[in-house]
């Protein structure tokens, strides 16, 4: 099958993947939480990004490269850390992190991903980034630290917008249970669905393995949002960063002066996310929130994003308001629940095939030069 004519675009693996995954899984994927506006509100605030094209500029060629952190990465995307990834597709974790090490980009892994860090030490290479849910214990929470440390993983990022669950009522309705219970319900909706049921057969039931170590018989290792993990609070993060002598990332951060005030506390890094709508149906659109944030940070500190990307314009949209980096989180499981490796590598063409055209079409050869090309600023 020739990919580039059947799936031209992120949304038509996405629905591939929806015919493969059971709905439970599907749903997990998916949903928000409450009415998933705050995912609207991320669509709605990129799509309003309108750009300039150029005429006369003659052909550019435009250079992805793109320098974060005093680290080089040969495009500005990566995968962001997505909780039970190897529920949507088994083994999608070590499936992202060879892709992300054979092209060169971030791979985040979730303290809730199904693999461990033990299990991508072999895989991940240079490019990994670890999310932390800390565990209530600080035993627990240094080990995993160190744990992450000796599998490779130079990045850290600390979630800071989940202080609690949130209701999730779509991943509810789905059949979902924390932790995951095989039920009647879930084994008909699996039975539905043999492509994925054969591959869970192979592998096993997916599970937390990177917590599995911590788990008594009062607190089984579950998944996020109810998983027992502690508030991040200042204190966390202070011993945090006696602990990780990497770079620390602040992910979820919608508010500006939210972002000053962890740019200050010595963050090296704010990441602008509603979290994928998963936590707060009333918080802003990411996008709508990122030019704030850029504005409040100034010019030079780096500033990632995600948020409903799904194409290389909407990559040039987010730059063009600030971001330096762009994480996606769902396109990559839809992509490897389609296709496996092959879909891994064709969500990275589609975005940069997308993304050079639309800085062809604008005249620039770098990614920050998208700043100028805002319609309403040319247009003066
Ligand atoms: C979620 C957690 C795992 O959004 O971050 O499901």
């Amino acid at each position: 099958m020739d990919l580039d004519l059947s799936h031209p675009t992120l949304p038509d693996l996405r629905a591939r993947a929806k015919r493969r995954l059971p709905h439970f899984a599907w749903e997990y994927l998916e949903s928000g939480t409450g009415e998933d506006s705050a995912i609207r509100r991320s669509r709605e605030a990129l799509d309003a990004v309108v750009l300039a094209p150029a005429v006369l500029k003659g052909r550019t060629e435009p250079d992805l490269t793109t320098t974060l952190m005093g680290r080089t990465y040969t495009r500005p995307w990566g995968v962001s850390p997505v909780g039970m990834t190897g529920l949507f597709w088994p083994g999608a974790e070590i499936t992202l992190a060879q892709h992300c090490v054979a092209q060169g980009l971030p791979f985040g892994l979730s303290t809730v991903a199904a693999a461990s860090v033990e299990d991508l030490a072999p895989h991940v290479g240079d490019q990994g980034w670890f999310q932390l849910y800390p565990p209530r214990d600080m035993d627990h929470c240094e080990d995993l630290l160190s744990r992450a440390k000796a599998a490779g993983f130079h990045t850290l990022v600390l979630t800071v917008d989940v202080p609690g669950p949130s209701r999730r009522e779509r991943q509810r309705r789905g059949g979902l249970q924390t932790p995951p219970r095989i039920t009647p319900r879930l084994f008909l909706q699996s039975v539905l669905r043999p492509h994925w049921s054969m591959a869970v057969a192979r592998a096993g039931v997916p599970s937390v393995r990177g917590l599995a170590k911590y788990a008594s018989p009062h607190e089984p290792a579950r998944h996020v949002g109810l998983a027992p993990h502690a508030a991040p609070d200042l204190a966390l993060f202070k011993r945090l960063r006696e602990l990780w002598d990497g770079p620390i990332i602040a992910k979820g951060v919608l508010v500006p002066s939210d972002a000053v005030m962890l740019r200050d506390l010595g963050f090296d890094a704010i990441w602008v996310s509603n979290h994928g709508g998963r936590q707060f149906d009333g918080a802003p659109g990411s996008a709508a929130a990122l030019p704030l944030v850029r504005k409040a940070l100034g010019p030079d500190f780096p500033v990632i994003f995600d948020g409903t990307v799904t194409s290389g314009l909407d990559v040039l949209r987010a730059i063009a308001l600030g971001a330096d980096f762009v994480m996606l989180g769902r396109p990559w499981l839809w992509g490897v629940a389609a296709f496996g490796a092959r879909g891994a590598a064709h969500v990275t063409h589609i975005l940069t095939e997308d993304m050079t055209s639309g800085m062809i079409q604008m005249g620039i050869t770098r990614p920050a030069e998208v700043r100028d090309r805002l319609w309403d600023q040319v247009i003066g």
